[in-house]
């Protein structure tokens, strides 16, 4: 047991966070609205939601940017490099504390240290959900907006229907991955630890 409190979560890092969090809450309430809209019961008023929907989604795109950008020259980029040798090998050792050893009070198999501040499982979430889903939803949501940059035709299937086909699943996947992603940011010293860490930029050791 330590007491050590390690500067993980840079001040640039923690303003991109709180605005992604905040943009993506209105993103998915404003998508949802939309996709189960009914006049007679609406959720948000259809204009308002779409006119919600483009402006986060354009700011969400331009955080996003800065993330990229951030993490492409700062430090922080390589917490999320995967060292591919024997990463199956370490995830399912993460996997087996969260579904047994967590229950039966061992330590976590992974310490965090400043050169490696995420476990395997999380940085493999966050890998996913920032380098491929993000962007995904994010380009998949420029065409929507300008969809004459979209082929009509894509092999016999139209083209518009499969961006916002594209776009609704990765939107689905990214409001699943909140969820999750909350619920294991309650996995700290104490359960506020984590959401405390990204306040304050200091991870609390167990
Ligand atoms: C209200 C919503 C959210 C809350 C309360 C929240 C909470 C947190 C907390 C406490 C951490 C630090 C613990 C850790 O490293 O795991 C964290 C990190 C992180 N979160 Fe969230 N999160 C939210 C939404 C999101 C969303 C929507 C995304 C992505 C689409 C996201 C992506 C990330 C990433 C990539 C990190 C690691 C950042 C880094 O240190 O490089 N979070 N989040």
């Amino acid at each position: 047991m330590t007491e050590e409190k390690l500067y993980l979560y840079p001040r640039w890092i923690r303003l991109w966070h709180a605005l992604n969090a905040l943009f993506c809450l209105l993103l998915i309430a404003s998508g949802i609205s939309m996709q189960f809209s009914n006049p007679k019961v609406p959720l948000i008023r259809f204009d308002i939601a779409v006119s919600i929907h483009n402006i986060f989604g354009i700011l969400l795109s331009v955080s996003y940017l800065f993330f990229f950008i951030g993490n492409l020259f700062t430090w922080n980029g390589k917490q999320y490099k995967i060292i591919f040798q024997g990463f199956y090998t370490r995830l399912m050792m993460q996997f087996k504390y969260y579904t047994r050893g967590i229950f039966k009070g061992e330590n976590p198999p992974f310490s965090i240290t400043k050169e490696s501040k995420f476990n395997p499982l999380q940085q493999f979430s966050y890998v996913l959900i920032m380098y491929i889903i993000v962007p995904f939803v994010v380009i998949s949501g420029f065409g929507l907006l300008y969809p004459d940059m979209i082929p009509t035709n894509l092999l016999g299937i139209s083209g518009l229907h499969l961006t916002d086909l594209f776009h609704i699943v990765g939107g689905f996947i990214i409001s699943l991955f909140m969820f999750v992603h909350i619920y294991f940011c309650t996995i700290g010293k104490t359960p506020v630890s984590n959401f405390k860490g990204m306040i304050n930029g200091y991870h609390e050791a167990h």
